[in-house]
């Protein structure tokens, strides 16, 4: 009985042993690949009109990783629709630029898409040997970590009323049976906002043009937050809940 049960358990801990061990050993064998050498680095429409805003928010890395050999491609592609400066290149709207990089190396540039006016662009080597392989793993996970972690309202779900309130605050002027906004005196696009039915109707666009794109409100006239933009997201996360 006795002899049973240790067994068992020897099995258990040699298997735990090796849930622990697979994946790093995997890890440090398996060939680091990447789908292309390209990394696409594309400027979004509306970039400019953003910073002209003031909008200090970066929506863009400030830095971007290369590998020699597998993955040493830039490609910038500018769909913004003004002109933007990229080290020594002027890109215009619809241009794509493609950088080939063949040495280790980090690599200052000028890049008027960002707010602190530069980009930096590291290539690293190709790592051939398993240790690197692991590193480099491990470092990416690191790096992908992200930073607020702890700090952030994740996945909490977002009451109507608080939804409300920031819609109130930052829509409404606009996107309501009776504008206030002298600019806009009828709803533009026929979206109102001002009634639970019609904030859920559009919870999905609303989510698209407030956090991921971030083009409402338009030209941020209002001077909408960050953490608006993300309880209003967080709002849509939640169902779009109404009364
Ligand atoms: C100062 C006026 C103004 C404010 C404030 C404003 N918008 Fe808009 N909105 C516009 C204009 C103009 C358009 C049409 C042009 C466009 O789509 O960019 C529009 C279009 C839209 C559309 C419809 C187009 C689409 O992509 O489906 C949605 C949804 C929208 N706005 C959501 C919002 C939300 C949510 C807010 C508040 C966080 C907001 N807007 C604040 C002026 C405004």
């Amino acid at each position: 009985m006795t002899e049973v049960r240790s067994r068992t358990g020897r099995m258990l801990r040699s298997l735990g042993v090796a849930a622990v061990l697979l994946p790093v050993v995997g890890a440090a064998m398996w060939p680091v690949t990447f789908e292309s050498r390209e990394e696409v680095f594309d400027i979004p429409k509306g970039t400019w009109a953003r910073r002209m805003a003031g909008q200090k928010h970066e929506i863009l890395p400030s830095e971007i990783r290369l590998m020699t050999d597998i993955h040493n491609v830039l490609l910038l592609k500018n769909s913004d629709d003004v002109p933007q400066i990229f080290g020594p290149t002027m890109l215009m709207p619809g241009q794509t630029l493609r950088l080939p990089f063949s040495r280790p190396s980090e690599n200052y540039f000028a890049c008027t898409a960002h707010a602190s006016g530069q980009l930096l662009v590291i290539v690293e080597a190709n790592p051939v040997w398993p240790w690197s392989r692991l590193g480099w793993r491990a470092r990416r996970m690191w790096r992908a970590w992200p930073r607020d972690w702890f700090d952030r309202p994740r996945g909490r779900s977002v009451s109507y009323a608080e939804a409300r309130a920031i819609v109130d605050r930052r829509c409404v002027e606009c996107h309501a049976e009776r504008p206030v906004s002298r600019a806009f005196p009828v709803a533009p696009q026929a979206v109102m906002l001002d009634t639970p039915q019609s904030m859920k109707k559009h919870a999905g666009r609303i989510k698209v043009r407030v956090v991921e794109e971030r083009t409402m409100p338009i030209a941020n006239l209002n001077g909408m937050t960050e953490e608006e933009r993300e309880i209003l997201g967080g709002w849509v996360d939640s169902g779009a809940p109404i009364p």
